[in-house]
């Protein structure tokens, strides 16, 4: 299996890889910013030819370990057109429903989210630790939300949002595709796609 990414995120899953006693593990990453100390428990490495020979291999299942909606989506489809198969990776200390629908592939869910019941969680998402996610909620392909934001019953997410931590979106809210949500903001009403709000009550950021 390929953990793509050699930072923060893959620090924060490290216990659930060591979980997984039956897969050889490669941390590929070809960004500077590898943690050096991850090679103390995993084989890491930065050589393009070492990702494209485990990923010929039958077994091509890679987990995205990044953050950054449109680079985990970047990182998705390069790694699938090269043949890879995308892994989720959910927390078995996550409380998920099992009415809550995880609808595609490469979702990470981390300890102590909160996903309640008939909520729709999106191909390449990334949830962290501590987020709750209300009821009938719908959040998008390659969503990010980080650690403690809380999504109240039946809010819409679209796709490659950026939620901070910390951020509360009360009930029914839409936020239009490729939105940024800033820490602590508290969004009271619809957000247009490719917007920044910030801020209580939350309000637009004019560039
Ligand atoms: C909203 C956000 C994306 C904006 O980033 P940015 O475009 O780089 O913005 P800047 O840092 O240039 O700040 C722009 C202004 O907004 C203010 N601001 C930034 N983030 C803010 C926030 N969350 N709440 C209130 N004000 C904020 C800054 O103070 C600054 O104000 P000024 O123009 O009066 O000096 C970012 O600040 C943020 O909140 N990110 C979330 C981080 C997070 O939760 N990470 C989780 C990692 S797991």
């Amino acid at each position: 299996m390929i953990v793509f990414g050699a930072g923060g995120l893959t620090i924060q899953i490290l216990d659930m890889l060591l979980g997984l006693h039956d897969e050889t593990i490669l941390v590929f990453s070809d960004k500077p910013t590898a943690k050096p100390k991850i090679s103390e428990f995993l084989h890491v490495s930065n050589e393009i030819k070492d990702l494209e020979t485990q990923l010929r291999q039958t077994d091509s299942k890679f987990i995205i370990s990044h953050a950054g909606p449109q680079h985990r989506e970047d990182s998705y489809n390069r790694l699938t057109s090269l043949g890879g198969t995308g892994l989720s990776l959910l927390s078995p200390k996550s409380d998920i429903s099992q009415g809550a629908v995880i609808s595609g592939d490469s979702v990470i869910i981390l300890h102590d989210a909160i996903i309640e019941q008939m909520v729709t969680v999106g191909k390449g998402c990334l949830i962290n630790c501590k987020v709750f996610i209300g009821h009938e909620s719908t959040i998008g392909n390659f969503t990010e939300i980080a650690p403690g934001a809380i999504l109240n019953g039946n809010v819409v997410v679209g796709e490659r949002c950026f939620i901070g931590s910390g951020a509360v979106i009360l009930p029914g809210v839409n936020l239009g595709d490729g939105c940024t949500v800033g820490a602590g903001a508290v969004v009271l009403s619809d957000v247009e796609p490719a917007t920044t709000v910030i801020g209580v009550p939350a309000k637009k950021v004019i560039k």
